[in-house]
């Protein structure tokens, strides 16, 4: 089975060109200026633009909220990403309860995900129950390589929940890591410092959504990067990847140790770059709690340091962080901020975002757009090559994108799990008019037509982070 895609303007991590890409049964084939006409199928893609399927390296599917216990969207609800030009993600997989690692992965693949995940995707490991006994936990971390899982996610933040790793976990988690070629992803957020703010803040009586942001400023943020960097260096030079920065405090803490050449990589979200703190200052819950996400969005002034850090080599991919979460679980924090679960949906909006506000405003050149939301999460997580470029050999996973189109963001267009869209009204320049997942068209005229269960499990590469370049 042969596609050939025609005359669209290719836009790859390295060049942009007219041509076309010939691709044979999975697989891109030949990429040229002008490869015939002779293919069981003929796209033409005269008019739009065309790079690479997204790989989104940090979603939330059908997983435990930070505050309590609810599953947040499933797996079939990535329909959605796929129709917003994210072909990949790299999923987070925490440990359900009472179960290790190893077996919590197993069931994600094996009935979360089952029948039901429209996008290709690996998994992270995700450490969400530190005992007095973790020796369960360093023996799987030593059999997530025989699973194909290369990365591993440890929260600094969230004292007094599951999820947060004590310093001590940390640098064995490290240790362990480093041996059997994992990175370790870290959510650095001072949690001690947090904590002490948010119990002051509420005992002031001071509870509406906005406090979120007041409690975990961006000093908490850069401390804890700090902290983090120097245990991995003393734990034997174990790579990390920074995840969701905001700011310049962290920013500045990354470019340093890369300065050292310290193995880190640095990750931001589109929400850090296109929301500020002001959402959260809405008087209407319903409104200021779908902001609510940690590390929190900051002052607006932020977000040029984070555009400078993707420039400079500081920050290396955008993701989405995407959480499906609805108002029904958000309003378990109605009296107080601090119990509103975290986190909002993203997968379906971080391309069409990312053009419209990133490429189509300078702010990035094309050649970047698809190093950040595609080709530099591939190395990351160990994806590359194979995903995250238009190369012969890579799996054909392309996005049309309709440069022409114009509209707005709405949630109604493209329902992502949630009840609500934190990008609602945005303007957007383009859109995602059609893209393959490996060969096979599975959105048309932005439209989902491909099959729930078609995502493929996929196995990552040991130290992504350390052998890819970046
Ligand atoms: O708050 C957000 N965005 N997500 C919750 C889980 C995380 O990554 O911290
Ligand atoms: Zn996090
Ligand atoms: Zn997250």
């Amino acid at each position: 089975m042969t596609t050939l895609i025609k005359n669209g303007e290719i836009i790859t991590s390295s060049a942009e060109f007219r041509g076309d890409i010939l691709i044979e049964d999975e697989v891109i084939a030949a990429v040229g200026a002008d490869l015939g006409n002779t293919a069981d199928t003929v796209i033409d893609a005269a008019g739009k633009v065309v790079f690479p399927g997204g790989v989104d390296q940090h979603t939330h599917y059908s997983a435990l909220c930070n505050t309590g216990d609810q599953d947040t969207a499933g797996y079939e609800t990535s329909d959605s990403a796929l129709v917003g030009g994210t072909t990949t993600v790299v999923d987070y997989a925490p440990q359900d309860p009472g179960k290790g690692l190893i077996e919590s992965a197993q069931y994600r693949i094996d009935v979360r995900a089952k029948d039901k995940v429209c996008v290709d995707y690996a998994l992270h490991g995700f450490i969400t129950y530190v005992t007095d006994d973790n020796s369960g936990l360093y023996r799987d971390i030593a059999r997530l390589s025989e699973m194909g899982i290369h990365s591993i996610k440890c929260f600094m933040a969230y004292k007094n929940s599951p999820l947060h790793v004590d310093d001590g976990v940390m640098f064995r988690v490290m240790q362990e890591s480093k041996k059997h070629g994992i990175t370790v992803f870290v959510h650095t957020e001072n949690g001690d410092v947090i904590d002490e703010m948010q119990r002051e803040c509420i005992a002031r009586g001071e509870v509406a959504p906005k406090y979120h942001a007041e409690t975990r400023p961006s000093f908490c943020e850069g401390e804890a990067a700090q902290r983090a960097l120097y245990l991995a260096q003393q734990a034997g030079g174990t790579p990390l990847c920074i995840v969701h920065n905001t700011s310049k405090a962290v920013c500045d803490v990354i470019a340093e140790a890369r300065g050292r050449l310290q193995p880190v990589m640095g990750e931001t979200c589109a929400h850090y770059l296109f929301l500020d703190k002001s959402y959260l200052a809405n008087p209407d819950f319903e409104v200021a709690s779908r902001y609510v996400l940690s590390p929190a969005l900051r002052d607006k002034c932020e977000q040029e340091h984070l555009w400078q850090a993707l420039r400079d080599g500081t920050l290396h991919t955008i993701a989405s962080d995407h959480v499906g979460i609805g108002m029904d679980i958000k309003r378990q924090g109605l009296d107080r901020f601090d119990r509103i679960p975290n986190g909002a949906p993203g997968a379906p909006d971080r391309i069409p975002m990312l053009w419209s506000h990133g490429v189509e405003k300078g702010k990035l050149s094309r050649v970047d757009f698809v190093r950040f939301t595609a080709t530099n999460p591939a190395k990351v997580c160990g994806l590359y090559p194979g995903k995250g470029d238009i190369a012969p050999g890579f799996d054909a996973d392309i996005v049309l994108y309709d440069r022409a189109w114009r509209g707005a963001v709405r949630w109604a267009d493209n329902p992502n799990g949630a009840d609500f869209n934190i990008y609602e009204g945005f303007e957007q320049l383009g859109r995602v008019e059609t893209v393959l997942l490996r060969g096979k068209v599975v959105v048309e005229q932005a439209r989902f037509v491909g099959s729930y269960g078609q995502g493929r499990f996929l196995r990552t590469r040991p130290y992504g982070a350390c052998y890819t370049g970046l």
